[in-house]
């Protein structure tokens, strides 16, 4: 995968630690508490996988798909549902697992909408944070890293459905991005 790399943004090792300590605050802050974790397919696939192995209370995972960007590296703003949660989370305390913030759109919709079904509590946890192309007003309560402007792709993160499975977050080279 080198040939496609500008830069290693973070690397593999700074994301296992670092999704290790969200894991550990999670725990601390969920003790005794209905916890579900949802997952924003696909972007969010592989920091759910090593985030819920660093959680050390039980929990439930459910997944969501939602897509707004499709094959561009801007967003639409127009967040359709794919897949809907199986379960209700009526009750329950839930955290939206998200791979990164970028306008905000995607996570805002999402937020209405899960809100709406009347969760004990609504949290987001969000590897990436960029704030700088923010459009709506989302504000993670963990976050793992905070970028620059730059477009990113790995650990989830794709550019036209790849790159999803190279496991450090990287800055593509020019040139692959049409
Ligand atoms: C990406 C990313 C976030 C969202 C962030 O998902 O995974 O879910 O965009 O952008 P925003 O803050 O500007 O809304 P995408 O729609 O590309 O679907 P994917 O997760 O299947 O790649
Ligand atoms: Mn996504
Ligand atoms: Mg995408």
């Amino acid at each position: 995968m080198k040939q496609f790399v500008e830069e290693i943004l973070i690397t593999e090792d700074e994301i296992a630690k670092k999704v290790k300590e969200l894991g550990e605050r999670i725990s601390l802050d969920y003790k005794g508490k209905d916890l579900l974790l949802i997952c924003v397919l696909k972007g969010a696939i592989m920091f759910m996988s090593d985030l819920s192995k660093e959680i050390t209370i039980p929990m439930d995972m459910d997944f969501m798909a939602v897509s707004s960007y499709g094959a561009s590296t801007q967003s639409s703003g127009v967040v359709k549902i794919i897949k809907d949660l199986d379960t209700s989370i009526e009750n329950r305390h839930i955290i939206i697992v998200e791979d990164i913030i970028d306008s905000g759109l995607t996570l805002s919709y999402l937020i209405q909408n899960l809100e709406s079904r009347k969760p004990a509590s609504l949290a987001i946890c969000t590897l990436l944070d960029k704030p700088a192309r923010r459009v709506s007003r989302v504000k993670p309560d963990y976050t793992g890293f905070v970028i620059e402007d730059h477009f990113v792709v790995g650990y989830g993160l794709d550019y036209d459905e790849k790159f999803r499975n190279v496991p450090y977050v990287f800055i593509p080279k020019a040139e692959i991005i049409k």
